[in-house]
């Protein structure tokens, strides 16, 4: 019976890893992220603002998207690793996704003449936006 249980104990282990999404631990950048630039940056009408599909916990913005979740609660649902990914490529959690990719310049198909082979968000940028992100713990 032990070495089946030490199976069953390895599979739960296994399953608990996978039902996590896909995460990128690393920082892109050498300065750590800044959450009142990444405020910022998420309301940038030139880098493509992610107000237009979540809703943020910005409340002096007046249009909030609701294509995406509501993204209040996020730094409490996932771990900065898997924030980044999202904002890096999110075809990694879904392929399907209609979120763009904020820092792949590779694989991408309708992207307009001023993106072409350049990434929407700088490396700062986007440690700047995992920042913000991850203080949004509460409701
Ligand atoms: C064109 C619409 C669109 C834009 C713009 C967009 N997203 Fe998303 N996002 C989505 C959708 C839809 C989902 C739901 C999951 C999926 O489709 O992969 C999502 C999922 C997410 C998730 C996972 C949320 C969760 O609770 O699991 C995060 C985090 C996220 N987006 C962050 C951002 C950030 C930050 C930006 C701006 C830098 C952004 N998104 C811009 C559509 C968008």
């Amino acid at each position: 019976m032990r070495p089946l249980a030490l199976f069953a104990a390895l599979l739960l282990l296994a399953g608990t890893a996978a039902a996590a999404g896909p995460s990128m631990d690393r920082p892109l950048a050498d300065r750590p992220g800044d959450p009142a630039r990444g405020r910022s940056v998420v309301r940038d009408l030139s880098k493509a603002t992610c107000l237009i599909c979540h809703a943020m916990p910005i409340p002096e913005e007046p249009d909030h998207g609701d294509v995406g979740p509501p993204l209040a609660g996020v730094g409490a649902r996932l771990t900065p690793g898997e924030i980044r990914q999202r904002i890096v490529d999110p075809t990694t959690a879904n392929p399907a996704t209609v979120m763009p990719a904020y820092f792949r310049t590779e694989g991408l198909d309708r992207v307009g003449a001023p993106f072409r082979g350049r990434t929407i968000y700088t490396a700062q940028e986007v440690e700047d936006v995992v920042a913000f992100l991850a203080t949004l713990t509460g409701e």
